[in-house]
């Protein structure tokens, strides 16, 4: 497999990825360049441009043929980073497997990422991943497992034995008060329209399982999502109405619910809350799962 590793300058993050992925793809054809932006400006100068919404700075040509997956490392720079605009602008994208790394030292990303994932799907880029790393976790297992999932994923809609091609479509993220707590990535077959969710729970490592589960024909992926004062935790699972799920909460409560006909559960509240949503339904859009938020709902209702 040949594979473009890009980044911009090399702070400590992104030298640290770079790293990463080059002994994470040690069997494979990897080069490593720059996005170099033709205008030079010092921190000041670019920090007021990258809170300019799309500000491009031109950047010198980079050539993509040939490879079979690109690893984009973008800083959080402001709003959006104007030498990263230039590189989605300029570039014919079309086709191209892009895996987006995104570095920040502080705050919340969430938003940043979707825009990045955005641009470039616009662009005709084929997005196969994406993950967004605090300054201190380039470093962590959440890397490696991520690096190993995108190839793998690469590897099988190359090779013969996959009979889908699965394109990323977009994410789902799941919030408590407003703070982003994970993250569903939503996938599709090009062919059969079939939907494969990948999740990421913030502070847990990936699995160490690489690829798609597939479901069942007669089944929709949903997230139970399981909130208590103290968190929420969320998982996509396969569910048709009938169906009964077992679910055992952080704190060892276990449960079982039954999918309804409208694809829901019966909450039967306690100390803790939950609630069934329908991956199709919620797709780039927030859900807002925090416990003070959810019993004011709740409150409301009744
Ligand atoms: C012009 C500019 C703007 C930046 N804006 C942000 C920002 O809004 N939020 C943030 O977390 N980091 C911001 N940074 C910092 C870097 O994105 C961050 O340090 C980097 O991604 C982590 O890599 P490092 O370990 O090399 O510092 C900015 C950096 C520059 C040069």
């Amino acid at each position: 497999m040949k594979v473009l590793v890009l980044h911009i300058g090399m702070g400590r993050s992104g030298s640290e990825l770079v790293r990463r992925i080059s002994d994470n793809h040690a069997g494979d054809d990897l080069d490593v360049a720059g996005i170099e932006p033709l205008e030079k400006h010092g921190f000041y100068g670019w920090l007021v441009r990258s809170f300019i919404p799309g500000f491009q700075a031109p950047v010198r040509e980079v050539d993509l043929k040939g490879y079979d997956l690109v690893y984009l490392i973008v800083p959080k720079w402001g709003y959006n980073c104007p030498p990263v605009n230039g590189f989605l602008k300029q570039h014919d994208l079309r086709g191209l497997r892009l895996s987006l790394l995104v570095t920040y030292s502080k705050g919340d990303v969430s938003g940043y990422s979707e825009r990045l994932v955005g641009a470039a799907m616009k662009r005709g880029a084929n997005v196969v991943g994406s993950l967004a790393l605090r300054r201190g976790e380039t470093s962590s297992g959440l890397v490696d497992g991520f690096i190993r999932q995108v190839s793998q994923r690469v590897r099988n809609v190359s090779g013969d034995s996959h009979e889908h091609e699965i394109v990323f479509i977009g994410m789902i993220n799941i919030n408590r008060d407003g703070y982003l707590q994970g993250v569903v990535d939503v996938w599709r077959c090009r062919g059969c329209k079939k939907l494969f969710c990948d999740d990421r729970r913030y502070g847990e490592g990936l699995g160490s399982g690489v690829g798609f589960k597939e479901i069942p024909d007669d089944e929709q992926w949903a997230l139970l999502i399981c909130t208590d004062t103290k968190g929420v935790f969320m998982q996509s699972i396969p569910v048709k109405p009938g169906k009964r799920l077992e679910h055992t909460c952080k704190n060892g409560e276990k449960h079982e619910f039954v999918v309804e006909h409208d694809w829901s559960i019966n909450p039967c509240d306690t100390i803790t809350i939950h609630r069934l949503y329908m991956v199709k339904d919620y797709l780039n859009r927030g859900i807002e799962a925090g416990y003070y938020r959810l019993n004011l709902r709740r409150i409301q209702e009744v």
